[in-house]
């Protein structure tokens, strides 16, 4: 029996990021993965391979609308579409193997197989029993398909089967305007496939910033986009590799329908933790299927702890990581922490949607005074020489103090612009802070700054 100071059970974001920091603080340390590469749903059917197919068909689409603008003329490329699949492959493969390297690099233990812990302090993989003072479940989430669909990976497909479909599709039916309905959306759109999204609620992208949300379903629409709002679908029919999608739009209970070729089932994702026993150990677990942790990641068993997705919070990569990192510390006797204020989310459409902190809407809800201060992307020479001026930076701020509440951009490389306010979030900063510190000329952060001097005495460009 082998026997480690902590065992991670899952190598995605969380799992390997966890393994390594503590490897790296001086523990002993195993990771179970049982799929073939490591990097979890992230690196290998997830974030990694849909922005490889996001920036392929961006590319294409630059081609096809502005290069002939710029002196550019000629034929556009045109698709081969076994060949994207092996660059995003390629891409794939580059990024899971990088984990391995890292793991060897650390001396961390990768047990290929999967898990189920037996007892506290004692985990199985096959007939091999390990023993460590530490688990930690980091078994990531699935999709949540809806009932009355049955999913088989090619006519009705979910973010997995969406990164591999064998031919472009005609037409294609989105359930869900959440980030994978659109992100997937907009490549297959970007490839010419007639792209309508069926959404419960009256908005895209629950819990975005309102306005940010409008703009967004303004500009999906200028690319093509259908929508279809506050619409409920009841079930799937596939005949001979067609889909019939039903749904009740919710305003008057009527029945409708659409026909598509694919059916892309992006209806949120839930915990993965079956088959690693945790009924049997008496894992206490909250009603929506995740681990039940205390402020320290601790679950109800001694030593068993749990991160990422299969824990509350929002099912991101980067929350992932951090929470990785913080528990990697616990475990080593330090100070963990995460600091779950200011977590970013990006959408990486063209253009990217990112925000950090408090929107609009729950600024009021909670009754705080507040200001607002908004930078066009038009404003900036930037982006109107690259095509990208659409969009729009706006920061909130504490109408007392000053000091940054939120942040929520639509505009080019927003994902990237985004963390300039993470970090002045961090420490607290003011909007001024942010006014007062000298920005390159000519970049698109400089549209960042402009929000934060429209928060003061305004902007010089709008
Ligand atoms: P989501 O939770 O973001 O959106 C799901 C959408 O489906 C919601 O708008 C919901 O109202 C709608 N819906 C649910 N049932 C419906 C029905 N019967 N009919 C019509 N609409 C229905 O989930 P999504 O997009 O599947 O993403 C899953 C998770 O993965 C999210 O937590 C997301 O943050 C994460 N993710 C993050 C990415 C990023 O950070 N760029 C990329 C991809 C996923």
């Amino acid at each position: 029996m082998a026997s480690f100071d902590a065992i991670i059970i899952g190598a995605g974001p969380g799992g390997y990021v966890c393994a390594i920091r503590a490897a790296q603080l001086g523990l002993k340390v195993a990771v179970i993965e049982g799929r073939d590469t490591l990097g979890g749903t992230c690196l290998n059917v997830g974030c990694i391979p849909s922005k490889a197919m996001l920036h392929a068909t961006h590319s294409l689409h630059e081609a096809e609308h502005n290069f002939a603008k710029m002196g550019l003329k000629g034929k556009s490329p045109s698709v081969d579409w076994d060949q994207m699949q092996a660059y995003k492959q390629e891409v794939v493969d580059g990024n899971t193997k990088g984990i391995e390297f890292l793991f060897k690099k650390n001396k961390v233990t990768w047990i290929k197989g999967w898990a189920s812990i037996t007892a506290p302090g004692q985990v199985k993989v096959g007939d091999d029993l390990h023993e460590a003072k530490n688990i930690v479940i980091a078994t990531g989430s699935e999709p949540a398909t809806l009932p009355g669909i049955a999913v088989d990976e090619e006519t009705v497909v979910t973010s997995t089967g969406a990164l591999t479909l064998k031919k472009i599709p005609k037409s294609m039916v989105v359930i869900g305007a959440g980030v994978i309905g659109l992100e997937m959306g907009s490549v297959y759109a970007r490839l010419g496939t007639e792209v309508t999204v069926v959404e419960y609620l009256d908005a895209i992208t629950p819990g975005m910033d309102g306005e940010v949300a409008k703009n967004f379903q303004r500009i999906l629409t200028k690319q093509g986009f259908k929508f279809i709002l506050g619409a409920a679908v009841q079930g799937v029919d596939v005949k001979n590799g067609k889909a019939k999608v039903s749904y009740k739009l919710r305003k008057d209970d009527s029945d409708a329908s659409l026909d598509a070729d694919c059916v892309l089932v992006a209806t949120g994702r839930k915990a993965f933790t079956a088959g690693l026993g945790l009924e049997a150990l008496g894992v206490e677990m909250l009603p929506r299927g995740q681990v039940k942790t205390d402020a320290h990641f601790a679950t109800n068993i001694k030593g068993l702890y749990a991160i990422g997705d299969a824990v509350v919070g929002p099912m991101l990569a980067h929350k992932a990581e951090d929470e990785g990192m913080a528990l990697a510390e616990i475990m080593a006797g330090k100070a963990g922490h995460v600091n779950y204020g200011v977590i970013p989310g990006v959408v990486y459409t063209s253009p990217e949607v990112a925000s950090v902190g408090a929107t609009e809407e729950q600024l009021k809800e909670a009754g705080r005074a507040y200001k607002v201060g908004k930078f066009p992307f038009m404003g900036n020479a930037r982006a109107k020489a690259v095509f990208q001026a659409e969009g729009f930076v706006k920061l909130l701020a504490d109408a007392a103090t000053d000091r940054i509440l939120g942040c929520h951009i639509i505009g080019p490389a927003a994902g990237d612009l985004i963390h300039e306010v993470c970090v002045a979030m961090e420490f607290g900063a003011s909007a001024q802070d942010l006014a007062l510190t000298c920005h390159a000329h000519p970049t698109y952060s400089e549209a960042v700054r402009e929000a934060a001097l429209a928060c003061g005495d305004g902007a010089i460009h709008a």
